[in-house]
């Protein structure tokens, strides 16, 4: 197939690109750089630099390649930051996605697979969380990722644009050349593994008085090769799926006390742990129900054991101390 992957320079959007290309699919990666990287792109595939929201220029690159489906990771994505700037969040991810939208309405690109999120459920009710838990989100970002969930709905029934939503829940690790470098880095294990390999070794946590067994949250860890396997398998069944939500999640969880431990034991480094204050918003646990994932695509998470998403993620911070930079 010929798929335009949207922020194929971010994190998760590159390795499902790679993968995509590693099974003969034609790439094109849209993305603006804005927080992506030029060494993130895979070489097999065609790199376009632009935004989203230029309706026109996608809609030249979707008409030159004949692109038959949209892979969308192309979005704002700091979660921290959308509560300081929600203008930012609404302008590109509803206002820039669905100019995205109309132009593959107008040109009858009718496969879509959407990155949402977990923040669009908020603070939980009960876990594990099933895809009919109520949304809803506790930060601008969530409502963002929520809006276009909505809108896929009115899209599909009005132009047949078939589209899976994947709310991801923790994604983490690496593959052998790609991985994790969001500026500023704000989740867990690539900030971990820096302060492991960082000359002080310190490392705060942010609370420790949820009720959960061990005070600090817990959290649901899925490999990043795991998560673009789910996006290929909605892929391939699109079409008989027509309009879909999933969760990606492991459906298991890991406290953060207990994904420092892990850490200190693969890198064979001693943390300097201080307790800090809970970050509003945060909720006690986030575990996944994947249970849909897995009975209608047949996702098997294979890369998603805590251990081996450390080990992947520290290796690849090995050779790239830098991130990308290096
Ligand atoms: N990483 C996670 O744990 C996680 C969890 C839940 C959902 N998601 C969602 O998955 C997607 C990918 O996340 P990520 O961690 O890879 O983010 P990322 O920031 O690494 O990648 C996003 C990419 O999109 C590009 N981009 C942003 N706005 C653009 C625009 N207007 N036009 C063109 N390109 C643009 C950026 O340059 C970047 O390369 C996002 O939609 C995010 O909201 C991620």
């Amino acid at each position: 197939m010929n798929i335009l992957v949207t922020g194929a320079a971010g994190y998760v959007g590159s390795v499902c690109a790679a993968e995509l290309v590693r099974q003969r699919h034609c790439v094109v990666a849209y993305d603006n750089l804005s927080a992506g990287h030029r060494q993130a792109l895979v070489d097999r595939a065609e790199f376009v630099r632009g935004d989203i929201a230029d309706a026109e220029k996608l809609k030249r690159v979707c008409k030159k390649h004949q692109i038959q489906a949209v892979m969308h990771f192309a979005a704002s994505a700091l979660v921290e930051e959308s509560t300081r700037n929600p203008h930012l969040f609404y302008r590109n991810n509803v206002s820039a996605t669905l100019s995205l939208l109309g132009v593959l309405a107008e040109l009858k690109i009718r496969k879509l697979i959407f990155s949402s999120s977990a923040a669009v459920y908020g603070e939980p009710k009960s876990v594990p969380i099933g895809e009919d838990h109520p949304v809803c989100p506790v930060n601008p970002y969530g409502e963002t990722k929520l809006a276009i969930e909505r809108a896929l709905a009115w899209y599909h029934a009005a132009y047949q644009i078939d589209s899976a939503s994947l709310r991801y829940f923790n994604a983490a690790g690496a593959t052998r050349d790609l991985g994790e470098d969001h500026r500023p880095e704000t989740h867990l294990l690539p900030r971990l593994l820096a302060a492991a390999f960082g000359p002080t070794g310190s490392f705060e946590i942010y609370g420790d008085d949820y009720p959960t067994p061990d005070g600090t949250c817990v959290r649901d860890f899925v490999h990043v090769l795991d998560i673009a396997q789910a996006h290929i398998l909605a892929l391939h069944c699109l079409s008989k799926l027509g309009l879909r939500i999933y969760n990606v999640g492991l459906g298991k969880g890991y406290s953060i006390r207990a994904v420092v431990k892990a850490v200190e034991e693969i890198t064979g480094r001693k943390l300097d742990v201080r307790m800090g204050r809970r970050r509003p918003g945060d909720p006690a646990v986030l575990v996944a129900s994947a249970r849909k994932l897995r009975r209608e695509l047949r996702w098997e998470p294979r890369q998603s054991d805590l251990r081996n998403i450390i080990r992947s993620a520290c290796v690849w911070m090995q050779k790239h101390p830098k991130g990308y930079r290096a």
